[in-house]
């Protein structure tokens, strides 16, 4: 961390020149060979190697390589890397710019100081003011110790930056090592979080205090490492096996985003033909309304190319939602999934679907939606844990996004669910079912159960009498005829012919206008 002086009598500009050169090596030599080497053991990149490996080759550029912390308490003013532990600077993507910061571990262990933390926001402000994507890759101790309430200061800075940067720019966070307290909020408030398996963990609180306050013994893994949050907390939207492939997938999301919320996302050239019939789908809807099937295969048959860039596939696997592509324009998937607790809405499926459909609504993706679900989940947990104020956040992001809505009612659409799930009531634009869809307030089982009880007690067979009321309750009711009669489904379209109808409607909806009532913001149910 010590500089090299060129001799009295060499001409300035030399003497510049060498100045330049020693703060350039100094910093790209980060924390020194012995971290970098340690951080390579670890089975993770430096902060330049993944910066290199997000960005198109040569694109990047770094800012602020020479800022130096401000610190003199413990003796850290002889301790000094320029750029502080933090690279900065932009880049592009696949030709498309973004902003990126990097944590550097090998450098005071990641941990923000003062410094530090202005670089970010001055990147975030440039990211903002010129309407590009930021993405942070973090790997830190969290707050130096050594700063004090200076470090506290600048991670509320970084805070406020992400909340008015929110809907404006997209926001992704990978997280490839410690990121721990209250640093976890920053990453918390952006879009997406990628986590890299085994290599990183994010806990407000850690196993040695866990033990302390409630007496569980947990490790960093189970408690805050990839899968805990993909599966468990759904903190975490993407998972990689290591920092390679998560920047990989990074790469992937980006493609799908514009830069800003005034863009509409980038058209891609595909090869598959919008007008391709889908055979394949007739038989993969069941008839029967109980029988599982993986909603996941009609998406594939419908989407270009088969490609599904599923977001939090680990987490409420009961809805399923993510990216694709239909006539090559980005679409957001949300898909009610009957191959997990019948496609049941529930807290978790409510909290995932809402904040995806809010993030496409936010940037311009159009929302595909495909309903096959039964209704809310049943049950104590689901009540005392709110399911109605959760429910209620689905709701209200399909109510109030006005980016075009397509819905297709695969099967069947029943009770408060058929009204949530962007149902023509809360202004989907365009609205289809098949000819086997039931749209009912509930099953047949249930209702003949209510409607025709006394009937059915006293009948002379009540089980033969049952089985004929159901079958006159299906004949009314289980089909999409009635709905389509009063104009609430637009057609009741031929499986076959879907991907046609939606590149169509996708291309047609591409003008779509739609204003919202003058407000500061809505109070949607958190
Ligand atoms: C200053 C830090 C630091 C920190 C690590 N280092 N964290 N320096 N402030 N917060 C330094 C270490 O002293 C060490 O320096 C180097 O970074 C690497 O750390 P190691 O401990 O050797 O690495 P490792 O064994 O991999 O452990 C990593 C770690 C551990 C788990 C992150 O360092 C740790 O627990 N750090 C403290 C974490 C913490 O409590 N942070 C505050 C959280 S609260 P040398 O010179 O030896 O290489 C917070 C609040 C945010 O962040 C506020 C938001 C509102």
């Amino acid at each position: 961390m010590s500089s090299s002086r060129p001799p009295a009598s060499a001409d300035p500009r030399a003497v510049q020149l060498a100045a330049l050169d020693d703060l350039n090596r100094r910093a790209l030599a980060g924390g020194g060979q012995a971290r970098i080497d340690k951080q390579h053991e670890a089975g993770k990149l430096t902060a330049r190697e993944r910066v290199e490996l997000l960005c198109d080759p040569g694109s990047f550029v770094e800012i602020d390589r020479f800022v130096q912390h401000r610190c003199t308490d413990f003796d850290m003013d002889k301790q000094k890397v320029p750029g502080d532990g933090v690279v900065t600077g932009w880049g592009k993507v696949d030709g498309r710019k973004v902003a990126v910061f990097a944590q550097d571990f090998t450098v005071f262990g990641g941990s923000l100081s003062g410094a530090y933390a202005q670089k970010i926001c001055k990147l975030m402000d440039f990211a903002v003011k010129t309407g590009i994507p930021v993405v942070g890759l973090n790997d830190s101790g969290g707050a130096r110790i050594q700063e004090g309430v200076e470090s506290l200061a600048g991670y509320a800075e970084i805070f406020w930056r992400n909340t008015q940067a929110s809907g404006v720019v997209p926001q992704i966070s990978l997280i490839m090592g410690p990121c721990a307290g209250g640093a976890v909020y920053s990453p918390a408030i952006t879009d997406f979080i990628v986590m890299v398996e085994k290599s990183s963990y994010m806990f407000i609180t850690g196993p040695e205090v866990i033990k302390t306050v409630t007496n569980e013994d947990v490790t960093k893994e189970a408690l805050g490492g990839a899968s805990a949050h993909a599966a468990k907390s759904g903190v975490c939207h993407l998972t990689a096996h290591d920092d390679p492939g998560a920047i990989a997938k990074v790469r992937e999301l980006l493609s799908f985003l514009p830069a800003n919320n005034a863009e509409d996302p980038p058209r891609a050239t595909g090869a598959d033909p919008i007008d391709r019939e889908l055979p394949e789908l007739e038989g993969m809807v069941p008839v029967e309304s109980n029988k599982p099937y993986d909603i996941k295969n009609v998406v594939r048959a419908v989407v270009d190319d088969g490609d599904l860039f599923e977001i939090h596939e680990r987490y409420a696997q009961n809805i399923v939602v993510g990216f694709s592509r239909i006539g090559g324009r980005p679409v957001g998937i949300v898909a009610n999934q009957p191959a997990f607790l019948a496609g049941c809405l529930d807290i978790k499926a409510s909290i995932k679907a809402a904040r995806f459909v809010r993030f496409c609504d936010c940037f311009n993706i159009p929302l595909v939606t495909f309903v096959d679900v039964p209704g809310f989940l049943p049950g104590t947990d689901q009540e005392y844990g709110g399911i109605i104020t959760h429910g209620a956040k689905l709701l209200y992001a399909f109510a109030e996004a006005t980016v075009p809505k397509i819905t297709i009612i695969t099967r069947k659409a029943y009770g408060g669910a058929y009204d949530v799930m962007a149902s023509k009531h809360i202004r989907a634009d365009y609205n289809l079912a098949f000819p086997t869809a039931e749209i009912a307030v509930m099953g047949p089982d249930g209702a003949v159960n209510i409607v025709y009880r006394n009937q059915i007690q006293q009948a002379s067979d009540p089980a033969a009498a049952r089985a004929s009321f159901i079958e006159e309750y299906k004949k009314k009711f289980a089909n999409p005829f009635k709905a389509a009669e009063l104009g609430f489904i637009d057609e009741v379209v031929h499986p076959r012919l879907l991907r046609r109808r939606l590149g169509h409607a996708l291309e047609f909806l591409a003008t779509k206008r739609d204003a919202t009532p003058r407000r500061k913001h809505g109070n949607i149910p958190l």
